[in-house]
């Protein structure tokens, strides 16, 4: 039998050439999620940067264009050689699973961290969020985008909020239907591992979608003014 994380390797080895395909215009990542993330970032020219579980490289892309380096990895493969394809031997990418100890960097090697839509597919954030902590430099940035808590518990009718609970859904934005398993948590369990290992939080939005957004997709344009499905964090290491 499948271990939960052989699944979601396995899903993501699937839409991995959709996913790049449509992740430049896709309303969710390209109108919602991507600008509200970016939007949490400093001055990137010159910085440092993990894109940590970065798909198909597309943030990359952009924090490349703008005069970053950039070291990417994520679990699967097929994602990985997208995101070299994509950048044309511009940064560094290669496979690498959150959830294990990054034996490749140094300490205080990175100016800033960002780890888009990836953090709900780890189940006990604490080792992940000590190794991000341990590579940034002081006061250095980590953004985050993930499902946001409130959304997650009502969409996945939990009944047991303070739990983490490995959920899963169908994904049929891709062209092909794809079940995703990923671990709904209470909002405690988002903050405290960054407050408990080394970060403060500097500022957390409830990200609304842009214009472009309501043209390419009014219903969800609609939802997602009115209730949040995702969430994005700045913390900042505290010296
Ligand atoms: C929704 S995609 C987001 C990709 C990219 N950050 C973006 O926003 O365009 C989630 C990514 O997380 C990766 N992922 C899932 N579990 C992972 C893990 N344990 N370690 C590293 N990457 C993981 C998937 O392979 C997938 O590329």
């Amino acid at each position: 039998m499948q271990t939960t994380k052989e699944k979601i390797v396995a899903a993501y080895e699937e839409l991995a050439e959709r996913y790049n395909a449509l992740i430049d215009h896709k309303p969710h990542n390209a109108y919602y999620d991507r600008p509200n993330t970016l939007g949490l970032l400093p001055e990137v020219k010159g910085k440092n940067i993990l894109d940590a579980a970065c798909g198909p490289g597309k943030y990359a892309e952009i924090l490349l264009s703008e005069g970053a380096a950039v070291t990417g990895f994520d679990i699967s493969p097929k994602m990985i050689a997208l995101a070299k394809t994509r950048n044309n031997g511009n940064g560094n990418f290669f496979v690498h699973d959150l959830s294990e100890p990054f034996e490749m960097f140094a300490d205080e090697q990175f100016d800033i961290i960002v780890c888009a839509l990836a953090l709900a597919y780890i189940q006990d954030w604490t080792a992940t969020i000590q190794e991000f902590c341990r590579v940034l430099k002081p006061k250095g940035i980590l953004v985050i985008s993930t499902d946001h808590p409130f959304f997650d518990f009502t969409f996945f009718r939990s009944t047991h909020y303070f739990a983490i609970e490995n959920v899963r859904c169908v994904w049929k934005g891709f062209g092909i239907p794809v079940e995703i398993n990923t671990y709904r948590r209470p909002l405690s369990e988002y903050l405290l591992p960054l407050t408990d290992n080394g970060f403060y939080i500097d500022k957390l939005i409830e990200p609304k979608p842009t214009k472009e957004f309501e043209k390419l997709d009014p219903r969800h344009f609609k939802e997602l003014n009115e209730f949040p499905s995702f969430m994005c964090i700045r913390a900042v290491k505290r010296d």
